[in-house]
């Protein structure tokens, strides 16, 4: 038994970054409990038929959009018979696999809901915390202490609408892509999808083969990747590769933007981003530039005023719309977390690494999943879960709360240089840069220059081939270098 044995940890949520979270906190010694207010785990691939406030949603026919190779947790490969990328179904059942593998369901409290989290008291040095739970089957509620928190309650639940002239008017129907399910009752109906994010790019997609026609609103354009790249190769495993991030971020830029638009030229298209190419601009999608090719789909700019039957556009354009589907995204909140414990400013939250609040000492609570990048996230999780970890052993030493504190501002201010005032990008990060950041504070980076020395095939596949998950296991705790070998880095 380690150190840690017998100390509590109370994990709020069982999606992917609950579970990987209860996995490393078990990995530690440590005691986990982790409480999910739904009836199973998975989060937003615990996939109902219909969506219900308040829970993460999904549609029908949603496929991943990165590859199984990168999206993996990193001692936990998916089956080899599974696609390259799965259909939501798949995920839940590789997620039901990690749980049977590594025993997470007898530590795993359904139908119990956390309300409240608060220190037991208000000095500085208490470190406990006192955790209200309702147990939703029977409407009791109990308040317990615990040694340490993870929150994990996603981010993708609550609908963002926007508030645009004459909606109250419009007679059409209009949903979020939350709601939004399959494509029936839309077959025959003139739809418009706002938005052009991955949500809107699959709806608008699938709509365009059922509906009569579809338009698609987009304020800002964006730039579309395949899943597949030159010879087939996921795109995922094309551009995550050590060696690109050593270039320079202009020269990255560029090579990307000319690769992407060699394929389609997006202005021609009419969803080309209306300014320089950052990390912002990019949906998956393999359908859309072919559904606009044979008219079934028409790209519009920003609406600018809803009328009772039709719906009118920057261009000064007018159509006739039937049904409209809001993919404009989510907005989020903790609500079980009083602002004293975490600041959230306009979806920016005040979390040094993403990852702790800086304000409350001693750090004995973290919030793993209010992360996005255009890469594979679930990696991003299980890192983040395994610094939470570190954290709570005692092995990562935090500055004082003063640096911490300007830390999160520098990176408010960065973000806000790169994408001006748009608070979707407030929690996004460069998934490269963010992995190796959290990985030299765990101590799970992988030896570069020591591979050159010793075993200089694996110093080129480290370097030169897709930054695999498994490429985390090699050094550290939880080390497994037989993990690379075994099922990744193809
Ligand atoms: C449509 C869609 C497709 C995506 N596709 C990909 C992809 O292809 N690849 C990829 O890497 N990522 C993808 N993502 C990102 C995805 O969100 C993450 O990969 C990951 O699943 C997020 O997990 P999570 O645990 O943070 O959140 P969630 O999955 O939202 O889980 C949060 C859990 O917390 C529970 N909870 C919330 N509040 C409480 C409370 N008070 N008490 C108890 N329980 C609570 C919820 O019920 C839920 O089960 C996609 C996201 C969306 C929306
Ligand atoms: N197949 C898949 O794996 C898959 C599918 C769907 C979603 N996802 C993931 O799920 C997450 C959520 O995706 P999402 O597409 O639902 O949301 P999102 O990424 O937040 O995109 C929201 C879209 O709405 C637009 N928008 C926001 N406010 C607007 C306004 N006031 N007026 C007009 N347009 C507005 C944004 O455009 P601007 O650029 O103009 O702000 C953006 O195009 C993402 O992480 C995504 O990668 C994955």
């Amino acid at each position: 038994m380690s150190e840690m044995s017998g100390k509590s940890v109370c994990v709020i949520g069982a999606g992917v970054a609950g579970l990987v979270s209860t996995k490393e906190c078990l990995a530690s010694g440590f005691e986990p409990t982790c409480y999910e207010k739904d009836n199973d785990i998975g989060g937003i691939w615990n996939y109902k038929e219909s969506s219900s406030q308040g829970d993460p949603s999904l549609y029908a026919s949603c496929v991943l959009n990165t590859s199984k190779t990168m999206t993996c947790f990193s001692d936990f490969s998916f089956p080899e018979e599974y696609p390259n990328f799965p259909h939501h179904s798949y995920f839940k059942k590789y997620l039901n696999m990690y749980a049977e593998h590594f025993e997470l369901r007898n530590r795993i409290k359904f139908k119990h809901k956390i309300l409240n989290v608060s220190k037991t008291n208000d000095s500085e040095t208490t470190s406990e915390w006192r955790v209200t739970v309702q147990n939703m089957a029977s409407g009791s509620t109990s308040s317990l202490i615990y040694d340490f928190v993870i929150v994990c309650n996603g981010h993708f639940y609550d609908p963002f609408i926007p508030d645009i002239k004459g909606l109250d008017s419009f007679e059409g129907e209009y949903i979020h892509s939350h709601g939004y399910k399959n494509f029936k009752g839309f077959e025959g109906k003139r739809v418009l999808v706002v938005g052009l994010g991955n949500s809107a790019g699959d709806i608008a997609s699938e709509l365009s083969r059922h509906a009569e026609h579809v338009f698609m609103s987009t304020r800002h354009g964006t730039y579309t990747v395949p899943r597949a790249l030159d010879n087939g190769l996921p795109f995922d495993m094309v551009g995550i590769r050590r060696l690109y991030s050593y270039l320079p971020e202009a020269i990255k830029r560029m090579v990307f933007y000319r690769q992407l638009n060699s394929r389609i030229n997006h202005s021609n298209y009419g969803i080309a981003p209306n300014h320089p190419f950052t990390m912002r601009d990019m949906i998956v999608n393999d359908e859309l530039p072919t559904r606009i090719l044979v008219g079934s789909l028409n790209m519009k700019p920003d609406i600018t005023q809803f009328k009772a039957k039709s719906v009118l556009f920057e261009d000064g354009s007018e159509e006739r719309i039937d049904k409209v589907v809001f993919a404009t995204g989510y907005e989020y909140s903790i609500p079980f977390l009083e602002t004293s414990t975490l600041t959230i400013e306009q979806r920016f939250p005040y979390l040094y690494k993403q990852i702790v609040p800086p304000g409350v000492g001693p750090h004995t609570l973290a919030v793993v999943g209010l992360v996005g990048t255009n890469a594979p996230v679930v990696p991003l999780l299980e890192m983040q879960a395994r610094y939470a970890v570190r954290l709570f052993g005692g092995h990562i030493t935090l500055p004082p709360q003063e640096q911490m504190k300007s830390s999160c501002e520098r990176r408010k201010q960065t973000l806000e240089k790169m994408f001006g005032r748009e608070i979707r990008f407030n929690i996004f990060v460069n998934y490269m840069d963010y992995m190796d950041d959290l990985a030299a504070d765990v101590g799970c980076s992988p030896k570069t220059c020591w591979y050159l020395a010793t075993n200089p095939r694996l110093w080129w596949k480290v370097l030169a081939g897709p930054v695999v998950p498994a490429q985390y296991r090699l050094e550290g705790p939880g080390k497994m270098p037989q993990s690379l070998r075994n099922n990744h880095g193809r």
